[in-house]
C-alpha cells in the first residue's frame, strides 16, 4: 500500500513537470516573436541618418541590401518597409484592416483638421462615412460625367492657347506651369465652378491669393518635420514649422468658409444651383451638393465636412495629375516612336475633330502609355503612410501595432522579378501577359480600403489632356539633348526641371483649331 502510494505521488510530480516544462517551452520556442530583419541604427536617429533625398531611392537601396520586409525607426517612431509585391499583398490584402489606419503626424493635426479629413483619418465610422459620401457624391459615374463640360472645356482653353501662341509655326511651350494651372482649373470648376487662372477669373485678387495658400499647403505636406520622429524635440519647434501650419490652416479656412458661404448666399436668393436651376443651364458645383446634402442631414454634412473635404480634393488632386501628365509627355518627347503611334491611334479613331471623354475606351495605346508612365513615374511613390491597429504577420514576421508602414510602389514597379528590362519605357508590355493584373505589381493609386478614391478621375483627366495635346500638335524636343528624367525633391515626385518642348499645328487639325 504504501510503495503504491509512492508510486502514484510521484506520477504525479513527475507529470506536473512535463507540464510546467512544456508550458515554459511553448512560450520560449512555439510563438517566437520575430521581427523582420532591420539595418545596423544609431541610438536617438535610428535610421534616420540613412534617409537620403529623394527619399524612395535611398529606401530601395536599403531593401536591395537588406531585403523586401524591413523593420527600420525613424526616431521614436517604429517603421515597416515593403519592396517586393507579395509583402505588399500581405499588408494591403490580408491585413487590409489592421494596416488602415495613418500616423498621427503633425501635418495632419494641423492641416487636415486634427486628423478628421479623409485622407488622414483613422479607420473606423467616420472615415467609412467619408468615403461612402464621397464615393456616392464625387467619385461615382454620374457625378464624374456631370462634370465631364468642365474637364473639355479647360483642356480646350489650354488648346485655344497654344494654337494662339503658335502663330501657325514651331513655338516652344513650358509644360509643367500649363498643367498645374489646368487641373487646378478643373478642380475649382467641380468644386465651386470658377477658375482662377487665365481668362473669365472673376476676381483676381481672390485667385491670387487662394492659389497661394495652396501651393503653401502642398509645400508643407512634403516637408518632413523633426518632431514626428523626436516627440521629446517636438515642443521646441525647431524652425517655427507649428506655427507656420497653424497660421497657414487660419487662412485657408477663412477662405474656403467664405466660398461655403458665397454659394449659400446665392441658392437662398433664387434657384440658381437647385436642380430646377440646372435644368435651365445653370451650373451646379460640388459645393452646391454639398449644401443640398446638409439640408436633409445638418448632421452628416456641416460646414467643417465640407470644408475638409474641399481641401482634400485639392490637396491630393491637383498635383498628382499634373505632374503625371508632365511624366507622360517627358517620356514621349524620348520615345517618338511611341508618341507617332499614340497619334495614329487619335487619327484613326477620333479623326479631324477634338478627342471627347467619351472616345476615351476606345484608345487603348494611349492607357498603355498613361500606365507606362505610372509604372516609372508614380507621383507618390511611397503611397501614403498607413500604420497597423494591431499585431500581425507579414511574410511571416511579427509586425507590432503601432508601427507606420511604407509601401515602396516605386521600388516594386522597378523589379527586374516582376518585369522584363524594368528601367525601359515600353508600354507595349500592358499588351501582352505583362499587363496580367493577379499580382500588386502596378500600384500607383495603392490598393485595398485606403486606395485613392480618385484613380477613375485621374486617368480621365490624364487621359483627355494627354490624347487632345498629342492629337492637335506634332510635339518635340527642345534641341537635341534628351528630356533629363530627374527627380526632384517633394511629396509629389515632381520632375526637377520643368518640362519644356517645341510643337507645331498638326496639319490634319488645322481647321479644327482655327474654329476654336
Ligand atoms: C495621377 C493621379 C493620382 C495619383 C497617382 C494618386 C495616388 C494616390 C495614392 C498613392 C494614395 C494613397 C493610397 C494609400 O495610402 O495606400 C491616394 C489617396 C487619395 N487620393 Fe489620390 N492619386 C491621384 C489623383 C487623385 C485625385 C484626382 C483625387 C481626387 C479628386 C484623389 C483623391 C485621393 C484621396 C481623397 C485619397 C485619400 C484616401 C484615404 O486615405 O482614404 N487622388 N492617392
Ligand atoms: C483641433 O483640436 C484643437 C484642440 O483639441 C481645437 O482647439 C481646434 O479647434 C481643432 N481644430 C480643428 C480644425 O478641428
Ligand atoms: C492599367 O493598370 C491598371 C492597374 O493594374 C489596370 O487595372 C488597367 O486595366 C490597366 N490598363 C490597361 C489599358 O492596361
Amino acid at each position: 500500500m504504501h510503495a503504491r502510494n509512492m508510486v502514484i505521488f510521484f506520477s504525479i510530480l513527475a507529470l506536473l513537470f512535463v507540464f510546467f516544462l512544456f508550458s515554459i517551452s511553448k512560450r520560449l520556442f512555439a510563438k517566437p516573436k520575430k521581427l523582420p530583419p532591420s539595418p545596423p541604427s544609431l541610438p536617438i536617429l535610428g535610421h534616420l541618418h540613412l534617409l537620403k533625398k529623394p527619399v524612395h531611392r535611398s529606401l530601395t537601396v536599403l531593401s536591395n541590401r537588406y531585403g523586401p520586409i524591413l523593420s527600420l525607426r525613424f526616431g521614436s517612431r517604429p517603421v515597416l518597409l515593403i519592396s517586393s509585391s507579395s509583402s505588399a499583398e500581405d499588408c494591403l490584402s490580408k491585413n487590409d484592416i489592421i494596416f488602415a489606419n495613418r500616423p498621427h503626424l503633425l501635418y495632419a493635426k494641423r492641416l487636415a483638421y486634427n486628423y478628421s479629413a479623409i485622407g488622414w483619418a483613422s479607420y473606423g465610422s467616420h472615415w467609412r462615412n467619408l468615403r461612402r459620401i464621397t464615393t456616392i457624391e464625387i467619385f461615382s459615374t454620374n457625378r464624374i460625367q456631370m462634370f465631364s463640360a468642365v474637364r473639355i472645356q479647360e483642356v480646350r482653353s489650354l488648346v485655344k492657347d497654344l494654337f494662339r501662341d503658335s502663330e501657325w509655326g514651331n513655338s516652344v511651350v513650358e509644360l509643367k506651369t500649363k498643367f498645374s494651372e489646368l487641373t487646378f482649373n478643373v478642380m475649382m470648376g467641380m468644386i465651386a465652378g470658377k477658375r482662377y487662372y487665365g481668362e473669365n477669373v472673376v476676381d483676381l485678387e481672390e485667385a491670387r491669393r487662394f492659389r497661394e495658400i495652396v501651393k503653401k499647403v502642398l509645400a508643407m505636406a512634403g516637408e518632413s518635420n523633426f518632431g514626428d520622429f523626436m516627440p521629446f524635440l517636438g515642443w521646441m519647434d525647431l524652425g517655427g514649422v507649428e506655427k507656420r501650419m497653424v497660421r497657414l490652416a487660419r487662412e485657408r479656412d477663412e477662405f474656403l468658409l467664405a466660398l461655403i458661404d458665397e454659394h449659400r448666399r446665392r441658392r437662398n436668393k433664387d434657384d440658381f444651383s437647385s436642380e430646377e436651376g440646372e435644368g435651365k443651364g445653370m451650373k451646379r458645383t460640388l459645393v452646391d451638393v454639398m449644401l443640398s446634402l446638409q439640408e436633409t442631414e445638418p448632421q452628416g454634412y456641416t460646414d467643417h465636412i465640407i470644408m475638409a473635404l474641399i481641401a482634400a480634393l485639392l490637396a491630393a488632386g491637383t498635383d498628382t495629375s499634373a505632374l503625371t501628365m508632365e511624366w507622360a509627355m517627358s517620356l514621349l518627347l524620348n520615345h517618338p516612336d511611341v508618341l507617332a503611334k499614340a497619334k495614329a491611334e487619335l487619327d484613326f479613331q477620333v479623326g479631324p475633330r477634338l478627342l471627347d471623354e467619351s472616345d476615351l475606351p476606345k484608345l487603348p495605346y494611349l492607357h498603355f502609355i498613361i500606365n507606362e508612365t505610372l509604372r516609372l513615374y508614380p507621383v507618390a511613390p511611397l503611397l501614403l503612410p498607413h500604420e497597423s491597429s494591431e499585431e500581425s504577420n507579414v511574410g511571416g514576421f511579427n509586425v507590432p501595432h503601432g508601427t507606420m508602414l511604407l509601401i515602396n510602389a516605386w521600388a516594386i514597379h522597378r523589379d527586374p522579378k516582376l518585369w522584363v528590362d524594368p528601367t525601359d519605357f515600353k508600354p507595349e508590355r500592358f499588351q501582352g501577359p505583362e499587363g496580367a493584373k493577379e499580382a500588386l505589381k502596378l500600384i500607383p493609386f495603392g490598393y485595398g480600403r485606403r486606395a485613392c478614391p480618385g484613380a477613375g478621375l485621374a486617368v480621365r483627366m490624364v487621359g483627355l489632356t494627354l490624347g487632345t495635346l498629342i492629337h492637335c500638335f506634332e510635339w518635340e524636343r527642345v534641341g537635341e539633348e534628351k528630356v533629363d528624367m530627374t527627380e526632384g525633391i517633394g511629396l509629389t515626385m515632381p520632375k526637377a526641371q520643368p518640362l519644356k518642348a517645341v510643337y507645331k499645328p498638326s496639319h490634319s487639325m488645322l481647321n479644327v483649331l482655327s474654329q476654336l
